[in-house]
């Protein structure tokens, strides 16, 4: 384990050197690799011989670089990248899970891998218990002689409920399960394997690359886990070849360098919209408020100086209201209506019928979402007051607000 107890530090330490003393790394533009002798190629295929290059769904010298900037960031041993955040979550589930296994997964989880668990992985002999993760003793209920695997977000799409990943742990362990924890909204912010996190999952989409260019994923964890993804036998990463293309896996390597300076502006600027918002009367859910139902809990996992993370939801009550909000929010530049996060502009959209969609009507009711819901990815914006009163304007011309 590294001893530099700072992520940004440990990632700052890592040089690479480009062809010809570049400070970037060259960009490997093959997809297959040359050996000198029969013996090395025979041996990099049976896994006997390491720092080989292979075929580049395999892996790639960049991609490798990129993998071990996220091993230090997260304090694992070893990291895979991947070309989607669904990539890396599918390959992570279907690497763990057979036929007949089950697995606890958060209710309130990305509507995708909510699609993955609930309609796709059942193909597979595969079932998910889908549970109010913030309760342990329905987690707990619900483990059987078949579960393997405990699955979370640190911070849940799109309702911001944390999860307590310490006693998490302490449940993995009493029934030998693999805690995954999908920890894509707060990079830096929270560090899960530090805390008890067996499998850490990114869609690098969002804040890691930071600039919305490119689709990428992430899995950080043990070695072996890591060899076993990319095993050419048996290897689901390896198998069905979600591969981060080289080059952008290079302009990922360098935006993930300004990461900590980014994570910090995400937090504050959302923290000021937050309590100025709360203070006007909204109903927002923002973990960093103490109105927050688990705001001690994550304050007592989160590094403090990288704050709450950026991603705001405000209550407009009703589908209508929250329509005609955020079309006024992107007509007063407050940034664009559009899903996704972590990107240095702005990004609202409304949950209920984009990104949660894929969870039916009757279960986003029971889980707390209401339709007039708008999550809101707070950018990097300079002067935040401004973007207060530009929100401010738009909530009262859709009459959120008088
Ligand atoms: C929390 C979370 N995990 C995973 C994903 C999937 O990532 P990608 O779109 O990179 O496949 C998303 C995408 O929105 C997400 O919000």
């Amino acid at each position: 384990m590294n001893k530099i107890n700072d992520p940004a530090s440990r990632m700052q330490d890592y040089l690479v050197f480009g062809e010809n003393g570049g400070v970037n790394p060259s960009i490997p533009d093959s997809a297959t690799f040359t050996f000198l002798a029969t013996e090395t190629m025979e041996g990099v295929f049976a896994g006997e011989i390491e720092g080989c290059y292979l075929y580049s769904r395999h892996t790639t010298p960049i991609g490798n670089d990129l993998s071990k900037v996220l091993a230090l960031m997260e304090n694992t041993p070893a990291a895979h990248v991947m070309g989607s955040g669904m990539g890396a979550i599918t390959s992570t589930l279907l690497q763990l899970c057979s036929a007949g296994d089950e697995i606890i997964s958060s209710r309130t989880i990305y509507g995708g891998t909510y699609a993955f668990l609930k309609n796709f992985t059942p193909k597979f002999g595969i079932k998910t218990n889908f549970v109010d993760i913030t309760n342990l003793e329905i987690v707990e209920k619900n483990i059987t002689n078949n579960t393997k695997v405990i699955y979370c977000e640190t911070i849940s799409n799109p309702l911001l409920e944390i999860a307590d990943l310490r006693e998490l742990r302490k449940l993995a362990d009493k029934y030998n399960l693999k805690l995954v924890v999908d920890n894509t909204f707060c990079p830096l912010v929270v560090a899960p394997y530090d805390l008890g996190a067996h499998i850490v999952v990114y869609s690098m989409t969002k804040f890691i690359n930071g600039s919305n260019d490119t689709t990428a994923g992430a899995v950080c964890a043990d070695l072996d886990f890591i060899n076993s993804l990319k095993s050419v036998n048996d290897g689901a990463a390896m198998l069905l070849g979600p591969v981060l293309d080289t080059i952008r896996a290079a302009s990922i390597l360098k935006n993930i360098h300004t990461l900590h300076v980014r994570m910090k502006q995400h937090s504050s600027n959302a923290m000021y919209l937050a309590q100025k918002l709360e203070s006007i009367g909204l109903r927002i859910i923002y973990p960093g408020l103490e109105s927050h139902p688990q705001h001690s809990l994550l304050k007592s996992m989160i590094n403090e100086e990288y704050g709450y993370s950026g991603i705001i939801t405000i209550d407009a009550k009703e589908k209508s209201i929250a329509d005609k909000f955020m079309i006024a929010m992107q007509e007063n530049k407050v940034g664009y209506f559009a899903v996704s996060l972590g990107f240095y502009k702005t990004l609202f959209s409304s949950p209920g019928s984009s990104t949660s969609s894929e969870i039916p009507q009757e279960e986003q009711v029971s889980m707390g979402m209401s339709n007039g819901l708008v999550r809101l990815s707070v950018g990097l914006d300079h002067d935040i007051e401004r973007s207060y009163q530009l929100i401010i304007k738009s909530a009262k011309s859709a009459g959120l607000i008088k």
